[in-house]
């Protein structure tokens, strides 16, 4: 009994952050801005007019942020490297910026916490924007330059790399809506060249990683991990939460998928259905490029933070299944819907084989000290929970996942939103780069050092009744849109999917 309760041994727990939302130190050391540093100068473009320019100051504070980590007992911190910081407008590298990434990942090991290196966490070199960026092909040579930069730098002591992360996110939002940096809302066909490229790039990437790697390599990327969840263990709700999570859409938002990326890297195919809707549009002679782009991955990181909810009608269609009115929304106003962690791994182990970890999943709050002096994030804690419950659940049910990382170990710079929005375990002021540990981070350190054997047996249902009196089911076949995920400056709850 004991040890269905407890995660796999050799599980790895681990927590995440990303360089440009908590580094800061813009212009130190020959760092040369990225297209966030632009963006987020506009008026307008980020909430309140905030930019990561100081941010966490992790650049400064690093080794205080690997004791926090370190006090966790976490095994890894999954970090990401700036490629404006590593290397200069002419392709040369920047000594001062690699040292940085020395130190960090000395200071990890050190403190026997594994570093797992993402190379692109959006922060694309303003230089590179500027001779067409990911709409330029020569973007993925780019990309490898910069890989093998880093690789040869660091693959002596980093052995676990992610090579993109979220190309959902950067360009739905960056190239499509443009509430991110680059703040582009480019064409179809432009876009579609914006992914291939972004694949391609990925590809390249992996054939660097395992050509130069001085340590034997464990390669994988880190994707949203788009997915629906039945309201009903019904099978004809099952199926229908599958074929919504491989479905390729082309309506708004159509990007927030799985199979249009993952398909390509990981099968070398762009699905069939897809293509009825985007072939037309593709860059010539794309196929040629899938060689490349399907590479061998060691595993599948998915970022999972919310999915739909789906049921089949009467005729087997899926139907869009919407929670009761009032909530639970968490302080960004994402639904907060555990299962996803269950059925999103579950549907991407199914199609794609590989070892999953979760690569980040976690809730912004509405955390402030307290008078006592704390931060009391009780919320932050039953998400959390309630999580990690469906994913234990999916590893009893024979789901190869194989780790987790909480977003984030610091409150940070949340993109469109700026400082407005809380994802940390631990409280940062950003006034005075003060770190305050909250409850979460006490609890999580438990879940930790019991291997999740401290959580709840069983979770207590969230949504009681999905009964039919209560469901508010749209007739037309949903894509998998997260658009909760996309900032509004201008309003201060966005609502989703
Ligand atoms: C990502 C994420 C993070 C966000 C987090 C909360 O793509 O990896 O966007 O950078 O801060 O997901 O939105």
């Amino acid at each position: 009994m004991d040890t269905q309760m407890t995660f796999p041994d050799r599980f790895t727990w681990g927590v995440a952050a990303a360089a440009y939302q908590i580094e800061g130190a813009a212009d130190t050391d020959g760092r040369t801005p990225s297209v966030w540093d632009v963006f987020s100068e506009k008026p307008g473009a980020v909430r309140s007019g905030h930019t990561g320019r100081v941010a966490c100051d992790h650049y400064h504070r690093y080794e205080e942020d690997a004791d926090l980590i370190a006090g966790l007992g976490a095994s890894a911190y999954r970090l990401s490297v700036s490629w404006s910081r590593v290397m200069d407008e002419h392709g040369k590298p920047n000594e001062q910026g690699l040292a940085f990434y020395d130190r960090l990942v000395d200071a990890l090991l050190e403190r026997g916490i594994e570093p797992w290196a993402t190379l692109f966490h959006w922060d694309y070199p303003l230089h590179l924007f500027n001779r067409g960026g990911w709409l330029n092909r020569d973007t993925a040579d780019w990309f490898a330059d910069y890989t093998q930069l880093v690789v040869d730098r660091l693959s002596d002591r980093v052995t676990h790399w992610f090579t993109i992360n979220e190309p959902q996110v950067y360009i739905d939002h960056g190239h499509s809506v443009g509430t991110h940096a680059p703040g582009m809302k480019y064409d179809q066909p432009s876009l579609l060249r914006v992914i291939h490229h972004s694949l391609l790039a990925h590809g390249r990437a992996v054939q660097v990683i395992r050509d130069r790697a001085v340590r034997k390599p464990s390669v994988g990327w880190a994707v949203v991990g788009c997915a629906a969840i039945p309201v009903t263990t019904r099978t004809e709700d099952i199926e229908a939460a599958r074929r919504a999570t491989l479905r390729v859409g082309d309506e708004p938002g159509w990007l927030f998928n799985t199979t249009w990326f993952a398909d390509p890297a990981l099968r070398g195919e762009y699905p069939e259905e897809g293509l009825q809707l985007h072939g037309k549009h593709m860059p010539d002679g794309f196929e040629a490029d899938l060689p490349t782009i399907h590479q061998p991955l060691d595993f599948y990181g998915a970022n999972i933070y919310q999915c739909i909810y789906v049921r089949a009608d009467e005729d087997g269609k899926t139907q869009h299944v919407t929670a009761p009115p009032g909530g639970p929304y968490t302080h960004i106003g994402w639904p907060v819907t555990p299962e996803a962690l269950y059925w999103g791994p579950r549907f991407i182990h199914e199609r794609y084989g590989l070892p999953i970890y979760i690569t980040e999943n976690g809730c912004a709050g509405m955390d402030w000290v307290h008078q006592d002096g704390k931060v009391h994030d009780a919320p932050r804690i039953d998400y959390l929970s309630r999580h990690l419950c469906a994913l234990r659940d999916a590893v009893a049910d024979g789901v190869d996942i194989r780790g987790y990382f909480q977003w984030s170990i610091l409150d940070n710079f949340e993109w469109g939103w700026g400082y407005d929005m809380r994802f940390g375990i631990v409280h940062v002021d950003f006034n005075t780069q003060k770190r305050t540990p909250k409850d979460s981070y006490d609890w999580y350190r438990h879940v930790v050092s019991s291997n999740g054997g401290c959580l709840p047996t069983k979770q207590a249902p969230l949504i009681t009744d999905f009964g039919p009196g209560a469901l508010n089911a749209t007739a037309s076949s949903p894509q998998i849109a997260i658009s909760a995920f996309a900032p509004n400056p201008t309003s201060p709850s966005p609502q989703g999917a």
